[in-house]
């Protein structure tokens, strides 16, 4: 009896001792113990040896033997290293070429400075680069191979990062609260920095290396010039010192009237010899303290942000005055688009207008970041319609990884096909072919810079990110800023394996429950080219009502302008001709209302009710199809998820199951809300053979949520 409890006992701790947490993210090693593959790892990394002493390499070993313990006492010093029987190498071909002549200078060329070769023959391994973080790159992507049980005895894989810059951008407050952030307060403690480093700092850095992310904005676009001051500028640098060795960089970002706030200058004017002359100064101050620092990210003239404009000076003014600041140094300036204000007709065509004549005036270490979409993030737009038109300039790609719209920290999307989506579109900028992708990695146009950024979802929650899922979407994006061919699929399936498990069938649910993920969210939110419903000010939950704001396109109803004849924001020629602001193949994909894809017709057209969908159903039919069949998808995540309760372990099981159902009572609010609310323009049935909304839309309307996480804008 006794013994017996002892043993409850022991079985109690262990399970409390190991109770899966998130935290590890998708950096599990004990993935490769289990394998049925593990002798043949062994076999290839039987005799290891990393040449080299920087700290990378130390990093690298590390690493390698989080995942083998076998690697304890690994030679290392290549100084020692006698140069012959070793199963496993890694390092830099100035260190390893002696050992496999099959690697030709020709092969390196090809890498840049960041890519890797990965070789291996039965027995050997070569992990090779041109630098110390190239090889890290190829370590992670080796490590991967063994975590998601692929066989690694006859590899040759070259693989070099098609963008220079692969970001996060962290929308984070100096006092900790973030911007749109749904997993607890920010990572970066700026209180206990610089003297204290945070286990979570390192861990971080190791997870944006595994998957090439090489760069971090630590500060919210709507920024606060407090961090370019000299105390803070000494707690960046300890951040920067750690993540130099994982190839991480760290911008921040620029207030634009950090000259006046700090500076005690009374003007930020960007053709004002002083104002110049003080950035210049702050330049030099930021690189005698770091060295290496990345640049500046500008949120400028947009949602009440300082800007150039204030002084009646263009974007390319104020962003070239700081380009200028950090050229010497090699720095570069991320200057956004992200603008609009309400004396246009159309939100959707302000970046345009104030960015497409600035083409070929931004000097030559500026990037012009786009927001993937016309609007904000929504979970569908059609591209933006800069991507293509500004030829002489370099385009950065901006993702969002926070849900702002997207359910937030309770919903689970997979966020790679969107980003897949508008990546593949074609802007026939320079015929057939000219893809967005295309464009954002300086091939159309032979840019030098290129780069991509995802507004960070990162949180000091346990699990990084809030929920469970949303840890795909950080994944997603340094995989595809890597390399944009790869599929939503294909992450998925790395990333399940790496997270969760690899046992065949458990791996197929949960790619099912992802890659639908995110239709599913757009059916039960903004189908068919809905946009911009979402609550005012924190943005979940609808409110299709909207109305009340003093800035006409802050509303909903700016968005839909539901009428009594019909639904949907016309821009086409008798309306706003915002289509005009693209190729002309594009615009005939759109622009005439019979042959517009359903997903987009919202987006173009004010279509009547009664317009008939290339389903054969009436708008109203087709809308309320959606809607009920967005609220089904998540009726059958739940039950594929709950077809996994013995095949994953129990605290991730039970978490996602408990959001789900969140998920499925706020698609039934979303659904039910929004069809009451049109159906008062529509004044058509909801079908008969579908279950009928329990409450009425002045319930809807009267749901508030005072507090709600993330719904900080300034900070
Ligand atoms: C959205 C978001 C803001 C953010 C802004 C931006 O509008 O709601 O919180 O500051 O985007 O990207 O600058």
């Amino acid at each position: 009896m006794k013994k017996q409890l002892i043993l409850i006992l022991i079985l109690h701790t262990a399970t409390t001792l190991f109770a899966e947490n998130g935290y590890e993210l998708w950096l599990r090693y004990n993935k490769i113990s289990n394998t049925a593959l593990l002798n043949q790892y062994k076999k290839q990394i039987a005799s290891p040896v990393v040449l080299g002493t920087s700290t990378t390499m130390a990093i690298i070993r590390d690493e390698l033997k989080k995942a083998f313990s076998e690697f304890t006492g690994m030679p290392y010093d290549i100084q020692k290293y006698p140069g012959n029987s070793n199963s496993f190498v890694a390092g830099t071909i100035s260190s390893s070429s002696i050992l496999y002549s099959i690697v030709t200078k020709n092969d390196l060329k090809q890498l840049s400075a960041e890519g890797f070769i990965i070789k291996t023959t039965p027995g050997k391994t070569l992990i090779t680069a041109n630098t110390d973080n190239g090889v890290l790159y190829g370590v992670f992507y080796f490590l991967r191979l063994m975590q998601t049980e692929q066989s690694i005895t006859n590899l040759t894989i070259i693989s070099a990062p098609k963008l220079k810059f692969r970001l996060l951008d962290h929308w984070d407050n100096l006092n900790r609260t973030v911007e749109r952030g749904y997993a607890g307060f920010s990572i970066w403690n700026w209180h206990t920095l610089p003297d204290y480093i945070d286990q979570r700092y390192i861990d971080y850095a190791r997870a944006n290396a595994s998957v090439g992310i090489n760069g971090t904005v630590l500060t919210n676009v709507n920024a606060n010039a407090t961090i370019l001051t000299k105390p803070y500028l000494e707690k960046v640098k300890a951040l920067a010192d750690l993540f130099r060795a994982y190839g991480i960089k760290v911008y921040l970002t620029a207030r634009f009237s950090a000259p006046i706030e700090i500076g005690k200058l009374n003007s930020a004017d960007p053709l004002n010899d002083t104002v110049r002359q003080w950035w210049k100064e702050k330049a030099k101050e930021i690189y005698s303290i770091i060295p290496d620092f990345g640049g500046f990210l500008v949120k400028a003239n947009s949602e009440g942000q300082p800007g150039p404009q204030d002084y009646k000076r263009t974007h390319a003014d104020g962003a070239n005055m700081l380009a200028d600041a950090v050229a010497p140094f090699y720095g570069i300036v991320m200057w956004r688009s992200f603008v609009y204000n309400p004396e246009s007709n159309d939100r959707f065509k302000q970046a345009y207008e104030e960015f497409k004549p600035l083409d070929g005036k931004f000097r030559k270490n500026v990037l012009v970041q786009v927001k993937n979409g016309p609007i904000d993030f929504q979970p569908r737009e059609p591209f933006s319609p800069l991507f293509g038109v500004m030829p002489q300039t370099p385009l950065m790609m901006e993702f969002q990884l926070t849900q702002e719209y997207l359910g937030q920290g309770t919903h689970l999307v997979y966020e790679a096909p969107l980003f897949k989506e508008v990546l593949n579109a074609d802007t026939y900028a320079k015929g057939k072919g000219s893809t967005v992708a295309k464009v954002i990695d300086g091939n159309l146009d032979n840019h030098e810079l290129s780069g991509m950024a995802g507004v960070s979802n990162v949180g000091n929650d346990i699990n990084w990110c809030g929920h469970p899922f949303a840890q795909a979407n950080w994944y997603a994006l340094g995989r595809l800023s890597w390399d944009a061919d790869l599929s939503s699929e294909q992450i998925a399936d790395e990333w399940i394996k790496q997270t969760f498990t690899n046992d065949k069938k458990t791996v197929a649910v949960i790619k099912n429950i992802m890659l639908n993920s995110r239709d599913a969210l757009v059916n039960y939110m903004t189908p068919i080219g809905l946009t911009h419903i979402m609550y005012n000010g924190h943005h979940y939950g609808p409110m299709p009502w909207g109305n009340t704001l003093n800035r006409p396109d802050w509303n909903p109803v700016y968005y839909h302008k539901a009428d009594s004849a019909g639904i949907g924001f016309d821009r086409t020629a008798k309306g706003t001709n915002a289509l005009a602001q693209y190729a002309v193949e594009v615009q005939n994909q759109f622009k005439n209302i019979d042959k517009c894809p359903d997903e987009y017709l919202l987006w173009f057209h004010h279509a009547s009710w009664d317009h008939k969908m290339h389903s054969g159903r009436t708008l109203w039919n087709e809308l309320c199809y959606k809607y009920y069949t967005g609220v089904d998808s998540v009726r059958s995540f739940i039950k594929q998820w709950n077809s996994l309760e013995n095949y994953i372990d129990e605290d991730r099981f039970k978490q996602v199951k408990q959001l789900l159902s969140i998920q499925l009572k706020d698609a039934i609010w979303w659904r039910n809300a929004c069809l009451l609310y049109f159906q008062t323009f529509s004044k058509m049935p909801i079908p008969a053979n579908y279950e009928q909304p329990d409450k009425t839309l002045e319930y809807y309307k009267s749901i508030k949520i005072l507090f709600a996480p993330g719904n900080t804008p300034v900070p």
